[in-house]
């Protein structure tokens, strides 16, 4: 599997990363080393978990994809190929609470966060370490400095932020600048092929065109992409999430469709592949839940991939339809 740079960071990470928010709960232990192992058969080095994975299946305070990867990255005696990213930040303070209860950035809960979190995962580092939403309670600064601290101890190799708005994104790297401390190399939010209506996001999770244009100006941030498959959407139409549900993408989903039929590609695969041909490249997290998926979703980085293909997807994202 193609390998790039993390911005400029020097880790080499696959172009494509393995979600695996439902491993440990809605995956069972089973089919989700399966599906690590036929990852990294592929190629694949680039995992993502979170500290508070999968909460709202088990009613807990989450942890338990943490510590599958733990248990298998021991099992196959492979932590030194992987590069693991887990995020803080997000977890509820209390069973049976959600994200109106988290704990959110401040410094105590990223030195204890990143304790328990390298305790499940089994390992004294974590590669990429992530703020999993904004916290806006918590003066950017002292997150930020708590992170820097981590980085300083050898806890934590880089950093990244999470469901940020374009200003708070702004914020957080002039923070970091002005006080001289590590910046966020990648920034992980909700974007995929088709485009959601403008509708107000409480945590700020999706790719709007403020922040992409930011982006597209500072290229040495990498966009890491989460729910580009829109959780299955593309392959099972009904669950197109409301957002989403407009005569634009309709026109979209038309043209992914003939282009399906005219390159022998799945749709899915023509998303996932147009994302990591974009410029600047974009790094699907891609979940999964079968083998199968698996192997349909890494296909779509070796399969034959045409300009002209690239060039229809682009038009028809711009709406030049
Ligand atoms: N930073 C954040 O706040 C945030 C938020 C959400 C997710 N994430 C990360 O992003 C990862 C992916 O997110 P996601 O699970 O929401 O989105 P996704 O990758 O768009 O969707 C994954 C789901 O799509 C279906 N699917 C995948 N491949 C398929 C295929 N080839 N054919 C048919 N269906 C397929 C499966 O659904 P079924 O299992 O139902 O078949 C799978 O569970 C997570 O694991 C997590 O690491 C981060």
């Amino acid at each position: 599997m193609k390998q790039i740079e993390l911005a400029k960071t020097g880790l080499r990470i696959s172009a494509q990363c393995l979600g695996c928010m439902y491993f440990g709960t809605r995956t069972d232990r089973k089919t989700s080393f399966q599906i690590l192992d036929s990852f990294v058969e592929a190629g694949g080095n680039f995992l993502d978990t979170a500290n508070n994975y999968a909460f709202w299946i088990t009613h807990q305070t989450g942890g338990d994809s943490e510590s599958l990867l733990g248990d298998w990255m021991k099992d196959r005696g492979n932590r030194d190929t992987i590069v693991l990213a887990t995020k803080v930040g997000a977890k509820p303070r209390a069973a049976g609470t959600g994200l109106e209860n988290v704990e959110g950035l401040g410094a105590e809960t990223i030195v204890r966060g990143i304790e328990h979190s390298l305790e499940r995962l089994q390992t004294d580092r974590v590669d990429l370490y992530y703020a999993h939403l904004d916290d806006p309670r918590t003066p950017l600064a002292e997150t930020l400095e708590a992170f820097d601290r981590l980085i300083q101890a050898g806890k934590v190799r880089v950093i990244g932020g999470s469901n940020l708005s374009r200003p708070r994104l702004e914020e957080a790297m002039e923070a970091s600048a002005a006080r001289r401390l590590a910046a966020y190399s990648c920034l992980q939010q909700e974007y995929t092929f088709l485009v959601p209506r403008e509708v107000p996001t409480q945590y700020h999770s999706i790719v709007d065109p403020a922040l992409q244009e930011w982006l597209r100006r500072h290229s040495d941030l990498l966009l890491v992409a989460y729910s580009p498959l829109l959780k299955g959407a593309y392959s099972q139409p009904e669950r197109l999430p409301e957002a989403y549900q407009t005569e634009p993408n309709r026109r979209r989903l038309e043209v992914l469709s003939d282009l399906a039929k005219q390159t022998g590609a799945t749709v899915n695969q023509l998303v996932l592949r147009w994302l990591t041909e974009s410029t600047p490249a974009v790094v699907p997290v891609v979940g999964a839940s079968s083998v199968a998926q698996l192997r349909e979703n890494v296909g779509a980085l070796s399969m034959p991939f045409e300009r002209a293909t690239f060039d229809a997807m682009a038009a028809a994202r711009n709406d030049a339809l």
